[in-house]
């Protein structure tokens, strides 16, 4: 059976909320504290596996409490987790994230183990490409990492979905070794150096991108919708209406469900909708992995919608 690979980055956020943010040397009493399970990589292969495709996640955890906490979680989720490697020498990573009244914030990101991952985990990587139907990767993991991963997934004729998030400029030889390119509209406004706000920029954007030698260029442009690229067509998804609470992952809903789709052997206009409508039902709950649609839920909503007939 096909399956879905994501090599990429696992965090544990550490939320705390106070009435401001504190200014340096200051303690400042707060009003709440949480984790939650998180990281790109992460995230993303919790939307495909919920989606119900089986589904590796390549990557690396520390030897702490944290990378205990975060491997049961995946696993709960449905994620095949024995490509995540446990490096006692350091600690997971983690994202402490600071949340005022106003709902500004301040994040200090320490990549622990996502920050080691080196030839050792391409080598588990690729013996893991076989019956692979795409690849899923992130930029929260070593630049290099996911170059080397890119080759290798081109080796084994495996298509590589890329969403280039946090940004950061793509080397020149990466651009030809990724299929589908999927980023937000700040992401792809970096990356081609205007504004990308709007449909219209957005196919300026994809253009360039294209050009560049990516196959497909995806960019979500939020609860707008999401403009695609290829070589015989251009098209829009309109966003589906939803009540939004929080778009917290909705991205990362849309590149596991693109992947799930693609997976099933369904075209891509088919596959760009059901990005779109798991990035609509993520921003209708709060968190990230908690807003992750289930098949079960997901199904519903295409139904609801009309487009169940479809597929
Ligand atoms: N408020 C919304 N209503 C409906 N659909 C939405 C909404 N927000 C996002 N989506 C859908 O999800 C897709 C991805 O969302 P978005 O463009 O916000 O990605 P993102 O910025 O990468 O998100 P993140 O990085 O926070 O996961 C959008 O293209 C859209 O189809
Ligand atoms: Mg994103």
């Amino acid at each position: 059976m096909t399956k879905v690979i994501v090599f990429g980055s696992i965090n544990m956020d550490l939320v705390t909320r106070t009435p401001r943010l504190p200014v340096a040397g200051e303690t400042l009493q707060g009003t709440e504290f949480f984790t939650a399970s998180g990281g790109k990589g992460a995230n993303q292969a919790v939307a495909a596996a919920r989606l119900g495709i089986p589904t590796q996640l390549v990557g690396r955890l520390g030897g702490d409490d944290f990378g205990r906490q975060l491997l049961a979680g995946l696993q709960a989720s449905g994620v095949q987790i024995d490509g995540v490697l446990v490096d006692e020498a350091t600690s997971s990573g983690v994202a402490i994230i600071t949340v005022d009244g106003a709902g500004e914030n301040t994040i200090v990101i320490i990549a622990g183990a996502n920050g080691r991952i080196d030839e050792a985990d391409i080598d588990r990587l690729k013996s893991r490409l076989a019956g692979t139907a795409a690849l899923l990767m992130q930029f929260e993991i070593p630049l290099s990492m996911v170059h080397s991963a890119a080759l290798a997934a081109r080796q084994a004729g495996v298509p590589v979905i890329l969403d280039p998030a946090p940004v950061q400029d793509i080397p020149v030889e990466l651009y030809p070794l990724v299929d589908i390119i999927t980023p937000n509209q700040l992401e792809a406004s970096q990356l081609v150096g205007f504004p990308v706000d709007g449909i219209e920029a957005a196919q300026r954007a994809s253009a360039i991108l294209r050009q560049r030698g990516v196959g497909t260029a995806i960019v979500k442009l939020g609860d707008r919708g999401v403009f695609c690229a290829t070589t015989e067509e251009t098209f829009f998804v309109p966003a589906f209406p939803v009540e939004a609470v929080d778009t917290v992952a909705a991205g990362d809903a849309f590149d596991g469900a693109l992947a799930v789709a693609l997976a099933e052997g369904l075209p891509l206009q088919q596959a760009v909708m059901w990005g779109a409508a798991a990035g609509a039902l993520s921003a209708t709950k709060a968190g990230a992995q908690p807003s992750l649609p289930d098949r079960k839920i997901f199904d519903a909503f295409l139904k609801e919608r009309g487009l169940d007939m479809q597929y």
